[in-house]
């Protein structure tokens, strides 16, 4: 979970490589640096610490050059400092290079090398990929780095350039994602889009173990068989704009903010105006979908929150049994392949090491895979069967937002399109509930318009070191995201729990200190909701409460109420979780937290 970035042309060099390193922070930033070809002669600049402290190292230089690779790091081995950051060099410092992933055996090759007289400057599992390629290099660049990849073990996207072999850029990948982003007399390269969708739209993909040669003027993309191969250009639609922060303080008020306008474009992508719901770079045929006796879903974190929604919808939709599993235990199940069993895949990155692992398995056993992803052309996007892509647009802020509540979206359409399939849900029905749902975007935007409202109850309580979270149903998800929202934007311990399961050992923890946050929206847990928001009451908790509109009820026993539009129950997430977002987000910046990139934090987790 670091970010690349590479450039070969005329253009400044240095600040396409800084502007590049900026785009892909969220995916890594303890630490960063630059190597850059100038008349031949190779020159490295590394930082500790986020990249504007590299910017400000090379602000007083003037450099030079037309050839160069960067690299944002999220520290996987060895502290984040100046020596571990990238890029990292061969004995003879010839050779840079770059690379995002783990190498899982690079302890033994660093004996060997060792034993060579090589020199390690580092602690890093990194470094050993510029010493490997020291160790091949006879003259030509790419061969060396075929050879060298050769030797690793473990996940790479790797770029490496030499003094020795000057005007090109050499790439692969296995496991970490490297796309390549085509010019006119210049070329570039970046681990995921937004690093360089500002100068150009026209991407290549590559996929693992395929190697790419790239020059000013030319990209030739091998197989690890040395075949040339033909690989298709796409163009993107959206522009740098739209992952730029137009105005907002941070990237997570501005995508919490586009709610809103991210669930009126994704109705009108999948639902026609006759309410007819529809997938159409769904890949996966309706037959096996009516077919399928079981889905098994798989995912991390938050899109693993949206899983468990998931479960709710599909089985009371499609009538199909669905399982969900935090996709990093799911590898430990003894998986029983069955006819029509469908394993399913959320994830906004699409690059999940957890996640994408546990798909590759999947596949190895004859399951068909169907993935939810945001980001097209990512790896979970390309190894999976079936995909809806769940359109939130760039999602930067570490905290996902808009994202989770367009996976939610994605998911209840999808649930109605398998339920009609399945000759569960009539159309008629269906016509009803996207009635319900047409509403979500001014009912969204009626919950951001209590931004006082809800920073002042962030006022009274951002200096509690504790919350917890309770919500019953298709809400108890809800108080797991609002757990996971706070914790990790305001650093603050937050847990969610079934509010069934208070009086199981969590009631304990309550007192006058503990504000307890209660989602409680009139559905069918409600008087089960109420019932837990006086026994937190009468043992001197402080609630919080998420309830519906004109519910005169809970007022009593509510310290703190915030109103939502009465809407589906099956909806319900969708709303609660705004509340919750605006919360978190208010008490983490009343802390003064660094919400994009909280510490310790990326957003893209792509090692297991
Ligand atoms: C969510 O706010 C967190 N950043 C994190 O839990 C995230 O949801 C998780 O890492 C999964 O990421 P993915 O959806 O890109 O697979």
């Amino acid at each position: 979970m670091c970010g690349i970035v590479g450039y070969l042309g005329n253009k400044n060099i240095s600040s396409v490589l800084l502007v590049g390193l900026e785009r892909l922070s969220y995916r890594g930033y303890d630490s960063s640096g630059i190597a850059i070809l100038s008349k031949n002669e190779l020159s490295v600049w590394k930082q500790q610490g986020k990249i504007h402290r590299l910017s400000e190292l090379l602000k007083p230089l003037s450099i030079q050059g037309n050839v160069g690779i960067g690299h944002t790091r999220w520290a996987t081995h060895g502290v984040p400092n100046e020596a571990n950051a990238h890029p990292h060099l061969d004995n003879e410092e010839k050779i840079a290079v770059v690379h995002n992933g783990i190498i899982e055996n690079f302890l033994e090759l660093k004996k060997d090398l060792q034993r060579e007289g090589h020199v390690f400057r580092s602690e890093t599992d990194s470094e050993v990929i510029a010493h490997l390629i020291e160790r091949h290099f006879e003259g030509s660049l790419e061969k060396a780095v075929e050879k060298a990849v050769k030797n690793l073990k473990g996940a790479y996207a790797i770029a490496a350039i030499s003094e020795n072999d000057p005007g090109k850029i050499v790439v692969c990948r296995k496991g970490s994602p490297l796309v390549i982003g085509l010019g006119k007399g210049e070329n570039y390269i970046s681990s995921d889009i937004n690093a360089i969708v500002s100068h150009t739209k026209n991407i290549m993909y590559l996929e693992d173990n395929e190697f790419a040669v790239i020059t000013k003027n030319e990209v030739v993309v091998k197989n690890d068989s040395g075949e040339v191969l033909e690989k298709e250009i796409h163009h993107i639609t959206w522009d740098a704009e739209a992952s730029e922060k137009q105005g907002y303080p941070h990237y997570m008020l501005k995508e919490i903010q586009e709610q809103p306008a991210i669930v009126r474009n994704i109705i009108s992508k999948h639902c026609t105006d006759d309410s007819i719901i529809q997938f159409p770079d769904l890949r996966m045929k309706d037959r096996e979908l009516k077919n399928s006796s079981r889905f098994i879903i798989q995912a991390c974190g938050t899109s693993w929150h949206a899983g468990l929604i998931a479960k709710y919808l599909i089985e009371k939709y499609a009538r199909t049994p669905t399982e969900v599993d935090i996709s990093s235990e799911f590898r430990y199940r003894s998986l029983l392949p069955e006819q029509g069993q469908i394993v399913v895949a959320l994830s906004q990155s699409g690059e999940t090491a957890d996640t994408l692992a546990c798909i590759r398995e999947a596949k190895s056993k004859f399951f068909k895979v169907l993935s939810f992803v945001n980001v097209l052309g990512s790896s979970i996007d390309r190894e999976s069967d079936g995909v809806i892509y769940t359109h939130s647009g760039p999602e930067i802020g570490v905290a996902s937002t808009k994202n989770y509540v367009a996976q939610l979206l994605n998911i209840f359409l999808f649930a109605l399109y398998l339920g009609k399939l399945k000759g569960h849900v009539s159309q008629s029905e269906i016509d009803d509930l996207v009635k319900e749902m047409r509403l979500l975007p001014d009912q969204i935007q009626s919950l951001l318009d209590q931004e006082e409202h809800i920073m002042a109850i962030a006022e009274r309580h951002h200096q509690s070191r504790e919350f917890i979270f309770i919500g019953r149903g298709v809400n108890f998800p809800t108080s797991l995201e609002g757990a996971l929202k706070l914790k990790e934007i305001s650093y603050i311990h937050a847990t969610g729990y079934p509010a069934g399961e208070l009086k199981h050992g969590p009631i304990a923890l309550i007192d006058e200190k503990l504000p307890v946050v209660c989602v409680a929206p009139k559905t069918a847990t409600y008087d089960k909701m109420f019932a837990n928001i006086q026994e937190v009451k009468a043992r001197k908790g402080q609630t919080i409460v998420i309830a519906t509109e004109g519910d005169d009820d809970i007022v009593d026993y509510a310290d703190d109420i915030i109103p939502i539009p009465a809407c589906l129950e099956e909806l319900s997430p969708i709303l609660t979780v705004i509340p919750l977002q605006m919360l978190s987000y208010n008490i983490a910046t009343l802390l003064g937290c660094d919400v994009d990139q909280p510490r310790n934090l990326a957003k893209s987790v792509t090692v297991e």
